[in-house]
């Protein structure tokens, strides 16, 4: 049996630095992963007017390296969404804030319009163009925000502004994710009043926060995909250091696809010895069975006996990856936002290619099922988001390597 240990989680480590922007004080981070998409966001609040420590460990420490900017470069925010998030903290402390509209991933077409219909009930005068947006508001104030939807960035983008408004916010259809509970401890800490009930997120604006030091939460996601890795090859993994709460959906599926699971608070173990039973996922919101676990979880199917279903209720367009495992001889079909997946007994290696972060560790798992050699091109996209996987993988016996 080999073992892993979960990284600090991607999508709390990319706001807990958005965060810093909201004081001048230092801010101490702990537990952030070594991804790219860390390296793009401290690239960010370096170029916003930080100054960004990495002192070992995970271990990263902030401090003002200037006066603050209020214009995000291009370049970053284009290769990654959650650069955008820099827009909440930026108007609350500066009054203005300059960012380009965002790229990232290609799943879709991730609009930004929860944010700034947001920002604009709080007062910010918001204007358009040519790709830029430009806000301005002499102070946020606070009001009352319905979320159409429970956007995990919308969400966290206006706590964060709230933080500093003028009286209360409460936001109403709040994201729930594991990831926005983390921000919010750590605003706390950093001295922001927000309170939580079961359908509302109420923020009392304050003058001024102050650092803090906090230690993310660990990565729900990357622990899934070694638990997956170990469905999809019939081994043994342990991945220690998770939070085994945050990953109930994925727990119930995989143990109704017939893996075994010992479960204990901080660390789970999945082994496989059978082929495994098809299941049927849709994604949704936290607690539902996350999207980003279902191109990992459809590569996994692709070998079970049985017919799957699943289906994309969260992004429009996440089954980018599919015709690269029908390469490797899966047999899925796909209706809109619905795969139909067929298990395959085999899947043989071939040359794939990476559309995005998901798409790609869906691949590396179909890669070390399947029989021969798997090239994964644009391989670069994983490394957003997985802690030196090659390394990992191949600790647990895996065949893998970077050319
Ligand atoms: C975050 C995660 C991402 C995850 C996703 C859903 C980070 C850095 N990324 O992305 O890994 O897959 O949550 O759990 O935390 N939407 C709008 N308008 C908006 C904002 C979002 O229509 O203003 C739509 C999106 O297009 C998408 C859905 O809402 O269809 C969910 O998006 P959202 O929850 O905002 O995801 P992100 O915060 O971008």
């Amino acid at each position: 049996m080999g073992r892993v240990r979960a990284q600090g989680a991607k999508n709390a480590a990319l706001p807990a630095f958005a965060a810093s922007l909201l004081t001048d004080k230092p801010v101490l981070l702990h537990r952030i992963p070594a991804i790219s998409d860390v390296t793009t966001i401290i690239a960010m609040i370096t170029a916003l007017g930080k100054r960004v420590d990495a002192l070992g460990g995970g271990t990263f420490r902030i401090e003002n390296g200037g006066r603050l900017k209020r214009e995000a470069p291009y370049e970053l925010v284009r290769c990654m969404r959650a650069s955008f998030f820099v827009i909440g903290p930026l108007l609350a402390r500066l009054g203005e804030a300059i960012i380009p509209l965002p790229g990232g991933c290609t799943i879709g077409s991730r609009p930004v319009d929860l944010h700034l219909k947001g920002l604009r009930v709080m007062g910010a005068e918001i204007e358009q163009r040519q790709g830029i947006i430009h806000a301005t508001a002499e102070r946020l104030q606070g009001r009352s925000i319905y979320l159409d939807y429970p956007s995990v960035g919308a969400t966290e983008d206006l706590i964060m502004a709230a933080t500093l408004a003028a009286g209360e916010t409460r936001i109403s259809n709040p994201a729930g994710e594991p990831e926005v509970l983390d921000l919010i401890a750590m605003l706390q800490k950093m001295g922001a009043q927000i309170e939580l009930s079961d359908s509302e997120i109420r923020v009392a604006g304050v003058k001024e926060l102050t650092g803090a030091e906090h230690e993310i939460i660990p990565d729900r996601i990357e622990a899934g995909t070694y638990l997956l890795a170990a469905g999809i090859t019939g081994g043994a993994v342990e991945v220690e250091g998770t939070i085994t709460n945050h990953l109930t959906a994925l727990i119930a599926k995989l143990q109704e696809a017939g893996i075994e699971l010992q479960i204990k608070d901080e660390s789970i173990t999945a082994s496989n010895e059978e082929r495994s039973q098809a299941v049927d996922i849709e994604t949704m919101p936290y607690p539902g069975f996350s999207t980003d676990l279902q191109a990992p979880m459809a590569a996994f199917l692709a070998l079970a006996r049985g017919k799957s279903m699943i289906k994309e209720t969260v992004f429009e367009s996440r089954f980018a990856y599919i015709a690269e495992l029908i390469r490797l001889g899966a047999d899925i079909q796909t209706i809109g936002r619905t795969a139909n997946i067929t298990g395959v007994e085999h899947l043989n290696g071939t040359q794939v290619r990476a559309a995005d972060i998901r798409a790609g560790a869906a691949l590396i798992l179909a890669g070390l099922a399947a029989e021969g050699e798997t090239q994964i091109e644009d391989a670069g996209h994983i490394d957003r988001g997985y802690t030196d996987i090659v390394n990992k993988l191949t600790a647990l016996g895996a065949q893998i390597e970077r050319r």
